[in-house]
């Protein structure tokens, strides 16, 4: 039997916070749930959120904020030049970072529109561990090509390796070989969201900087899930189990020319989000476009008031009771997600439990949309929103230097930070159960509509059940 020794191994579930104020939550019926699935094109995007019990669509700008963060939003200076409100924020970010310059911006992508349209040009190539799709469509935006270099390691979900969301150093070598004078940077992004959420290590990060060194790449950090990364170097990588978060922190920032992140993950806010640069003049030429796309250098697009929850919220998303029981709450999904037959990512990372789509719906081809029918029964069975899509990467040989896309089927089940507790993890589990008894009987959908830009955030399907096939309602 396991002996809880220790505390820590013994609160790692249990929420280090109590509840102050509620938000009610409804089950529709199953009769309403299929109604609203049909009203909502089959696409649980255009779900009303009302109408979702348990809604696991994302972990971003889904947190639950502190009381100690609705107070400093009435501390709120909204001025609009030199708020105090900055300066507690940039002291922050210089403090997390080490990054002189900091420029705040709506959210994360609002950053990357900045940094891509000024430092990548037609023709060029961004490298990555993996990129997330909003910077993957901010980089064919300016005409360049997206490269990824996750290692193989990646498809094996099963096989337990600690660090998935590493640079893979042959492809890097390959890719700085073929295309080091299109490449303006190198990204890493922590923790590696589209690639299971899994962590990338210190000694990848170091690796990672000395190669591009030699070609005078600067490397650039996508930070969103900074901390639940360092939290994964502390406790999975040798060396760094008596260090702090802070401390892995400013280790893995110091390997870098600058950042940028969503605030709206490990900052724990509903909205943020920054670039954090090592160079001034890269800096003052950020500031020019954030005057003309988001605001003023001193607010970037937010009210002052969301400055001041991001400051707190950064130190409280840095603290080890916060990520301890964060990684875990995912991690004890990810264990009543295996049990109820479902192949996952293992182990589990950061944002939410991987889900390999195969695994339920083995019976339907690529173009009778597997996820869609996951999306769709999670919720017609629990009233459960997941995030589901044919993920798409641009890999590069590591023999040939050729470029070759590779699809994989997976869905996301998102925990939000601070939200919901052990009980509904249960009882997701027991809805992925049902999903799992009964997926045999979907006959999968297909596509009516998709747009050009991000096409997948604005598709609608019908199911193909024989139903439709000979003109009847579908149900
Ligand atoms: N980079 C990563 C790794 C992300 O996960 C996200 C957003 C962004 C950049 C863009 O930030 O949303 O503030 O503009 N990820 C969300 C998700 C949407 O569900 O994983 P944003």
């Amino acid at each position: 039997m396991k002996s809880y020794d220790d505390d820590a191994e013994l609160t790692a579930l249990v929420e280090p916070y109590r509840v102050k104020v509620v938000e009610r939550i409804r089950l529709p019926s199953r009769s309403e749930r299929a109604k609203s699935l049909k009203s909502a094109f089959h696409s649980i995007v255009y779900l009303n959120a009302s109408d979702i019990y348990i809604d696991l669509v994302t972990d971003s700008g889904t947190s639950a904020m502190s009381d100690q963060q609705w107070a400093g939003l009435m501390t709120g200076d909204e001025a609009y030049m030199g708020s105090r409100n900055y300066a507690h924020f940039q002291d922050t970010v210089r403090a997390i970072t080490g990054y002189p310059h900091v420029i705040p911006t709506h959210q994360g992508r609002a950053a990357e529109n900045i940094v891509m349209e000024l430092l990548v040009k037609p023709g060029g190539v961004v490298a990555s561990n993996t990129l997330f799709d909003t910077t993957r469509a901010h980089v064919h935006n300016v005409g360049a090509q997206p490269v990824d270099l996750v290692g193989d390691c990646l498809w094996d979900f099963q096989v337990e390796q600690p660090f998935k969301g590493n640079v893979d150093l042959e492809r890097l070598e390959t890719a700085l070989g073929r295309h080091h004078e299109k490449m303006p940077f190198i990204v890493v992004t922590v923790v590696n969201n589209m690639a299971g959420s899994s962590p990338v290590s210190m000694a990848n990060i170091r690796e990672t900087k000395r190669l591009a060194d030699r070609h005078g790449i600067p490397l650039l950090f996508d930070a969103c899930r900074f901390a639940e990364n360092a939290y994964f170097i502390k406790t999975r990588e040798e060396g760094y189990r008596d260090k702090s978060i802070l401390e892995i922190a400013h280790e893995m920032f110091s390997y870098g020319h600058g950042c940028w992140m969503s605030a709206k993950k490990d900052g724990l806010v509903n909205i943020g989000g920054f670039i954090a640069l090592r160079d001034e003049a890269l800096a003052n030429k950020c500031r020019e476009r954030l005057v003309l796309y988001e605001g003023f250098p001193t607010y970037g697009g937010l009210a002052r008031r969301d400055l001041e929850a991001i400051s707190i919220g950064l130190q409280e998303g840095i603290t080890e009771e916060h990520l301890r029981h964060r990684i875990a709450q995912v991690a004890y999904l990810g264990e009543l997600v295996e049990r109820a037959g479902v192949v996952i990512s293992r182990p589990t990372g950061g944002s939410g439990v991987f889900v390999d789509v195969d695994s339920v719906y083995g019976h339907l081809s690529a173009d009778r949309l597997p996820c869609v029918a996951f999306t769709c029964d999670l919720y017609l069975e629990g009233g459960v929103r997941a995030a589901a899509a044919p993920f798409s990467l641009v890999r590069i040989d590591p023999k040939t230097g050729e470029l070759a896309p590779r699809v994989f089927q997976i869905a996301r089940l998102a925990v939000p930070r601070r939200v919901y507790g052990k009980s509904h993890m249960d009882y997701v589990g027991l809805a992925m159960k049902r999903v799992k008894e009964k997926a045999h009987l979907n006959e999968g959908y297909r596509l009516v509509h998709q747009p050009e830009v991000l096409g997948h955030f604005f598709s609608k399907f019908v199911p193909c059940n024989r139903a439709s096939e000979t003109g009847q309602e579908p149900v």
